[in-house]
């Protein structure tokens, strides 16, 4: 106990014990942003970018200051969106009149020079965003997967696709085609993955791209912008850097972008939307807030139920957008639950993110340990205890792991969502309670129910799937796999991902259709036979 106590008020390095392969060098300053196929070099004001790994020095500890990006205005945000459209060419540019096929090679070739930027990707997300070295690397090879699939996925789609149908005398060619221009905004927790399962199938299915990273998480792009550069034609993939208001706004208020793919707040996808002058035309693709809750039935075999709660609420700090981020444990096995809850959080490993094994590491979001403890706070106010040792202990970006039982209805943490390592639980004896909290939330992303009773769960699921997209049994909530849908009702999204889903959402149907006469069979066939 003593040990962790240490551990935590002297969690942050020394420079020098960091080790070799881990640190880093020199400041990593991002200065060049890709427009029309131009790597140009930004001269104009930047914004520092702080870790949230904090290094000691003999006189104090504080925020490691990693590097910079461009703070781009709103005339460069404009250029790139001339790059962007022109290179779409109202549909008849280059790219999205290429054939699938020649799309997929160009996708290949960037996935095949992925690999030699994954040391540099890993190592800067653990100090931009504190994300563990196995989640990092995790996060690196499932975004690879995610591209390769995604070319599988639409291989598929093409075949089907290339046949002719006849009905009720007319025939007809059944295809999709890109939407335009496709702005893309990953979120910080997952700054490559969730980044990239909008920005390959919006390629592959012929969109051009302005990609513009998440406030925390921009550096690690930095290596595949050269791979952008060197593998895409002229403005098929553009970046922006700086504040959204500055760079996103002029973008949206244009008019010109097609589509909003958005993983983030809904308060500023709200916003960005009304941006739009004309709404309707712009397609929007988003991954909103949730509050996953688990239910906690009294026959759950609670070892499992404990093991997958505390996985699927403190993986990377509890920083996911399908977390468990409120517990619902049936007061007859409450007291048993929390003692076994409490345990396994103590076995979790703390530390920086690049040491073995860890799991609970610093949070970059500024002020974000501020915010769970007033979180933490409140909720003792509103009746709750603290029931691990040393819940919501504090040391700058660090915070430890906070299990709240009771939590009670009028707490702010009851429907806020943390998006960190606080843990609310709630005594519930009819299932009814539960299940109206689920019904009467404003998100509606997923649940998981423990329990053993085939019967309880059967009903409860039934009632579930028409609240929220994913019911998981006996296991955390989660995204994965990726060639599962990935939704939300209410305010939690807009649009279906999975590999196959997001190539839909990134395209439309279109239609070659002819009445069913021999001149017009003789003209399909053709233009079939010459692959018109
Ligand atoms: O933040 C949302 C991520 O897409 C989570 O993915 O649930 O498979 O870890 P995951």
């Amino acid at each position: 106990m003593s040990s962790i106590r240490n551990n935590i008020s002297s969690i942050f390095p020394f420079e020098r014990y960091i080790p070799e392969e881990f640190r880093l060098r020199q400041q990593v300053n991002q200065k060049e942003y890709l427009v029309n196929g131009e790597l140009r070099l930004w001269d104009g004001p930047v914004q520092e970018v702080l870790s949230p790994v904090c290094v000691r020095s003999s006189s104090d500890v504080s925020q490691k200051v990693i590097g910079s990006y461009p703070l781009m205005t709103e005339s460069e945000a404009l250029q790139v969106l001339d790059a962007a459209a022109s290179a779409y060419n109202h549909g008849r540019g280059h790219w999205p009149s290429m054939s699938v096929y020649d799309r997929i090679v160009h996708i290949e070739e960037l996935i095949r020079r992925m690999p030699a930027m994954k040391k540099d990707i890993v190592r800067l997300m653990m100090w931009e965003i504190g994300k563990s070295r196995r989640e990092s690397e995790r996060e690196f090879d499932r975004t690879v997967v995610y591209a390769k699939n995604s070319m599988a996925a639409l291989r598929g789609m093409d075949c089907a696709s290339s046949k002719f149908i006849a009905e009720q005398g007319i025939i007809g060619r059944i295809g999709r085609a890109p939407l335009g221009v496709v702005l893309c905004m990953g979120p910080f927790n997952f700054p490559l993955y969730e980044t990239f399962t909008t920005l390959i199938p919006a390629l592959l299915m012929g969109n051009t791209v302005i990609f513009k990273p998440p406030k925390l998480g921009v550096l690690l792009h930095g290596p595949m912008l050269g791979a952008f550069h060197s593998v895409f034609p002229p403005g098929v993939v553009n970046t922006v850097f700086g504040e959204g208001k500055q760079v996103i706004t002029p973008l949206i208020s244009s008019g010109r972008i097609d589509v909003l793919a958005f993983i983030g707040s809904g308060r500023v996808a709200d916003l960005l939307k009304s941006m739009h002058p004309k709404p309707h035309r712009l397609r929007s693709v988003l991954g909103l807030e949730a509050k996953n809750p688990a239910i906690v039935l009294p026959g759950a075999d609670l070892d499992l139920a404990v093991k997958e709660c505390v996985a699927g609420s403190l993986s990377y700090n509890g920083q996911r957008c399908t977390a468990l981020k409120i517990v619902f444990v049936h007061s007859r096995i409450a007291g048993r639950f929390l003692d076994k809850f409490s345990d396994e959080i103590g076995k979790l490993r703390i530390g920086m993110p690049w040491e073995k094994d860890v799991t609970i590491t610093p949070l970059p979001e500024p002020r974000k340990t501020e915010f769970l403890t007033e979180l933490v706070e409140d909720a003792v106010r509103h009746g709750a205890r603290i029931i691990n040792a040393r819940g919501g202990r504090v040391n700058r970006t660090f915070f430890y792991p906070a299990l709240l039982y009771p939590v009670s209805t009028g707490a702010r943490i009851y429907e806020e969502e943390q998006f960190g390592p606080v843990v609310p639980v709630v005594p519930f004896d009819d299932i009814e309670d539960p299940v109206s909290y689920i019904t009467e939330s404003s998100y509606g992303q997923q649940v998981s129910i423990f329990g053993n009773d085939a019967g309880m769960i059967a009903s409860l699921a039934d009632v579930l799937v028409n609240q929220v997209c994913r019911v998981n049994i006996n296991s955390m909530c989660q995204r994965g796999p990726d060639i599962f849908p990935f939704a939300g009702r209410k305010d939690s999204g807009e649009g279906t991902l999975s590999v196959s889903d997001a190539l839909r959402l990134f395209s439309i149907r279109t239609i070659v259709a002819a009445r069913d006469s021999g001149a017009n069979k003789a003209i399909f066939s053709e233009i079939m036979k010459d692959r018109k």
